[in-house]
């Protein structure tokens, strides 16, 4: 059988920023609110959409999907990497995360960690349905992030 080589993503490519065209961004809008409506959030009512611009140019979306052993849901941003990784792409520069919300909500703390593992540097943007904005780079959203280099031992 042939050996496949996985290509993770070299430090250099993961701390990476990339100029986002305007039209990039739009287009990370809309599959963000598109994939709010695909959410499956019958117990928080809480929809939840994102979508990822990786570094090759394409767009990896995803939704929040709940269960009813609440614990085993998962957030739109975890779906959106997972769906990019599988699919091979595990460079990132932007994401667009979209809800319903009053105000503009920002990643909770574990999808923080693992958008981490892939983009220290992300551009995070949170936009509402009602039209507000917002924007942050990861590492002001995680700092002092746990990251592989640190399990190194003396
Ligand atoms: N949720 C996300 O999808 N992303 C976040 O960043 C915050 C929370 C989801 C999880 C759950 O399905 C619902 O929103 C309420 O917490």
């Amino acid at each position: 059988m042939a050996r496949v080589r996985h290509e993770f993503p070299q430090p250099d490519q993961r701390t990476m920023t990339m100029i986002m065209t305007t039209t990039q961004l739009s287009q990370l809008e809309r599959e963000a609110e598109a994939a709010m409506t695909r959410a499956y959030a019958p117990y928080s009512k809480f929809r939840v959409g994102a979508a990822l611009l990786a570094a090759d140019g394409t767009v990896h979306s995803g939704a929040n999907v709940e269960n009813a052993s609440y614990p085993a849901g998962i957030c739109a941003e975890r779906t959106a990497i997972s769906r990019a990784v599988s699919d091979g792409v595990c460079v990132f520069t932007a994401i667009v995360v979209c809800t319903e919300a009053a105000v503009p909500t920002p990643p909770c703390g574990i999808c923080r960690q693992v958008l981490h593992e892939f983009a220290p540097l992300l551009e995070v943007t949170s936009i509402t349905t009602s039209g507000a904005r917002q924007t942050w780079r990861l590492d002001a959203l995680l700092p002092a992030a746990f990251a592989a280099n640190l399990m190194a031992v003396s």
